[in-house]
């Protein structure tokens, strides 16, 4: 078994008499069950209450999970300061929540912490975990299953490998992806649409498409490379992208009008 994974279990409440305890403690339980021969975790809670060496016990951690309550319609001020206290020691790192409050469940909290995160380039596991759990599926298995098997030594939510030297991993924009390559490189959503007024940050957006993510095609003469995006800007990465030439456009209205829904090529 390699190392433990190791799991920064985050209390987003420092409240006396605070309800965070209970969800804490039933995470952490839910953690440890899920203890295998191929996977083990360690945990590290760490309490904005108790504020002892938090950005060098964040940079150990290979992932979070945040538990937060719901106030007034976000997430509580303690939880802000210490993200804020902070920074690269969350970037390119998954990042997870567990939410609790009124009849709302604490959505509101997460959807706040969502947008946080992102902007610390914490990566989304969600189309990861998805990917992993299509492959699994009996479907997939009974078309695809013959052609290869997730290797079980690299599994995780981030990355998970098979047994013919392929791999699937996930990163942020500006996150980690030196040393890495790719046959098939997917940019999913890489504005904040909340952000894309800003000219600096939609130009490090670009630039780093253009840098960072051009140079990782294993080979070019093969490999291809698709954004999936909504339009937020005339020179969002799209408009970027088909200024530039090359690509195929594949253009879908976000209400159907026909006949607006086309490729470069042709109508569809
Ligand atoms: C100041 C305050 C504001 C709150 N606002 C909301 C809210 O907007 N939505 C909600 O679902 N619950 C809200 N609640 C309920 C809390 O989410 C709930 O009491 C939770 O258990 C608090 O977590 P804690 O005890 O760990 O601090 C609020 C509670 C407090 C104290």
């Amino acid at each position: 078994m390699e190392r433990p994974i190791r799991i920064a279990l985050i209390y987003g409440s420092t409240r006396p008499g605070r309800f965070c305890d209970t969800v804490v403690r039933w995470a952490a339980a839910e953690i440890q069950s899920e203890i295998t021969k191929s996977a083990a975790f360690e945990l590290d809670q760490i309490d904005p209450a108790e504020p002892m060496a938090i950005a060098e016990r964040l940079h150990r951690a290979d992932a979070f999970i945040v538990v937060t309550p719901e106030y007034n319609h976000g997430y509580p001020a303690p939880l802000k300061a210490l993200i804020d206290e902070t920074g690269a020691e969350w970037h390119a790192k998954p990042v997870a929540f567990v939410s609790y409050g009124g009849v709302s469940g604490g959505l509101r909290a997460v959807e706040q912490l969502r947008l946080v995160f992102a902007e610390l380039h914490a990566v989304s596991i969600r189309d990861s975990v998805k990917c992993r759990t299509l492959i699994e599926s009996p479907w997939y298995q009974r078309f695809w299953g013959d052609r290869f098997a997730l290797a079980s030594d690299q599994n995780t939510k981030t990355r998970f490998d098979n047994d013919r030297s392929g791999y699937r991993i996930a990163t942020s924009v500006g996150g980690a992806a030196t040393g890495e390559g790719g046959d098939r490189i997917v940019c999913d959503d890489p504005h904040n649409v909340q952000e894309a007024e800003s000219d600096s940050i939609r130009t490090s957006t670009t630039e780093w498409f253009d840098v960072v993510m051009s140079t990782r095609v294993n080979d070019p003469r093969t490999a291809a490379r698709v954004v999936v995006m909504q339009r937020c800007h005339q020179r969002d990465l799209s408009g970027h992208l088909l200024a530039q030439g090359g690509w195929q456009h594949l253009r879908l209205p976000a209400e159907f009008e026909e006949p607006r829904c086309e490729t470069s090529s042709r109508a569809i």
